[in-house]
């Protein structure tokens, strides 16, 4: 067997010299997984590997390196805003699909599987649509009609073309939220109550038979006190076991993995063990919007490396514990982190105070940091019988 590798790659000449223990110089080998991608590697295991697309970029001549590399590294895309509600529909009634099929049309020819992102949410929703149920003029029978008709416009509009979609997003405060228990919050609960989130599901069925359909939130990695009065990720495993016995079609659980370097987070056997335990509800999972952010000191932005260092080093620890259980449990689809650089990362522009950073894989010159290093190692290291093949679901009916 080894001889035969050996001959098929002109190292005949060692074997007859009679070296037949020795190992091929790394150059020589004839698989060398460290100049493989991430793309690659993650489709292994039968793991998509993704990433959020910032379509200004995609779009941007003076940018190649974009382009070059989301094509090259990722096997997997979701639009970062532009199939927002408030990016599709501006203007009451009248849908602007531009960005939004641009970004399709170019996951597709990057051979990319697209997560759609996202139906329902109560953030970036149009001005007409919040502005008008504020004063009074959408009533809520009128509102569910209005979520109906976008949910299932949308979904139609790119049937079979999507392999999951976040359907409901982020529907579940967290435990420092006012009150301090847990809730459905925001403006879809307010105004239609808890109830719009099974709607929302069978909608989109109606529209897509064929792809999976997934809630999303943030702060769901791992299970806490078990209590769900304070341990959102029980909550929300309490809410997709209600949802599957009322026979509600969700297909998946989508856990963001918003990490920050500050903060205690987890280790790879606790978040192993709560994919592990969506996965016996029958459920995937996925990681949805992966990033590690970093509090951006006045050493860290003076470039002090006793600063930077250990930030850089935390940041890659968690993005590996996040891909190794993702790995770990095969009913975890995709790994997608939520911009691939910080030249394009919503951490910076978004926590601002204190400013945050560092959030991604490549720094600002496309460099590979230690996080993206460490994804490959997890990918190229990872095999049976700890890590399977990926086992998807049906679209459940
Ligand atoms: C963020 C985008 O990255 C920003 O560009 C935008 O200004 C705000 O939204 N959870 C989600 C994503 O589900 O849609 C959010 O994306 C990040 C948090």
């Amino acid at each position: 067997m080894m001889l035969r590798r050996w001959i098929a790659t002109g190292m005949v000449a060692v074997a007859t010299l009679g070296v037949l223990n020795a190992v091929p110089a790394a150059a020589d080998r004839p698989y060398d997984p460290a100049a493989q991608t991430l793309r690659t590697l993650g489709l292994r295991h039968g793991l998509y590997i993704g990433t959020a697309v910032d379509t200004a970029a995609l779009n941007d001549p003076a940018d190649p390196r974009y382009r070059e590399i989301l094509r090259a590294e990722f096997s997997s895309a979701t639009a970062e805003n532009v199939m927002k509600w408030e990016a599709l529909e501006p203007t009451r009634g009248s849908y602007d699909w531009g960005p939004a099929d641009q970004f399709v049309a170019a996951a597709q020819r990057n051979g990319q599987r697209i997560r759609g992102h996202v139906l329902v949410w109560h953030n970036q929703l149009p001005g007409w649509l919040t502005t008008g149920v504020e004063d009074g003029s959408i009533g809520t029978t009128e509102l569910r009609e209005i979520l109906r008709r976008h949910v299932t416009t949308v979904v139609k509009r790119y049937r079979g073309k999507i392999w999951q979609w976040d359907v409901v997003n982020e529907a579940v405060s967290d435990p420092w939220d006012t009150p301090s228990t847990l809730h459905y919050k925001g403006f879809w609960a307010r105004h239609l109550g808890p109830g719009y989130i099974a709607d929302a599901f069978r909608w989109a069925r109606a529209a897509d038979p064929t792809a999976l359909l997934f809630y999303n939130d943030y702060n769901i990695e791992a299970f806490g006190s078990g209590d769900p009065a304070d341990d959102k990720t029980q909550f929300v495993y309490d809410m997709a076991k209600g949802l599957l016995a009322q026979g509600v079609p969700i297909d998946g659980v989508g856990s963001q993995g918003h990490l920050g370097t500050q903060y205690g987070n987890f280790d790879t056997l606790q978040v192993a063990d709560a994919l592990r335990r969506f996965a016996r509800l029958g459920l995937a999972t996925a990681f949805t919007e992966v990033d590690v952010r970093s509090r951006m000191t006045d050493g860290v932005q003076a470039g002090d490396p006793e600063e930077i260092n250990p930030r850089l080093q935390a940041s890659a620890a968690n993005f590996h514990v996040l891909l190794q259980a993702c790995l770990a449990e095969p009913r975890c689809l995709s790994f997608t982190v939520w911009g691939f650089t910080d030249r394009h990362s919503w951490v910076p522009g978004w926590f601002d105070d204190p400013p945050e950073g560092l959030a991604t894989i490549y720094d600002e010159d496309y460099q590979p940091k230690r996080a993206y290093q460490v994804m490959k190692a997890d990918l190229i290291y990872a095999g049976p019988p700890y890590v399977l093949p990926r086992v998807a679901p049906k679209p459940r009916r």
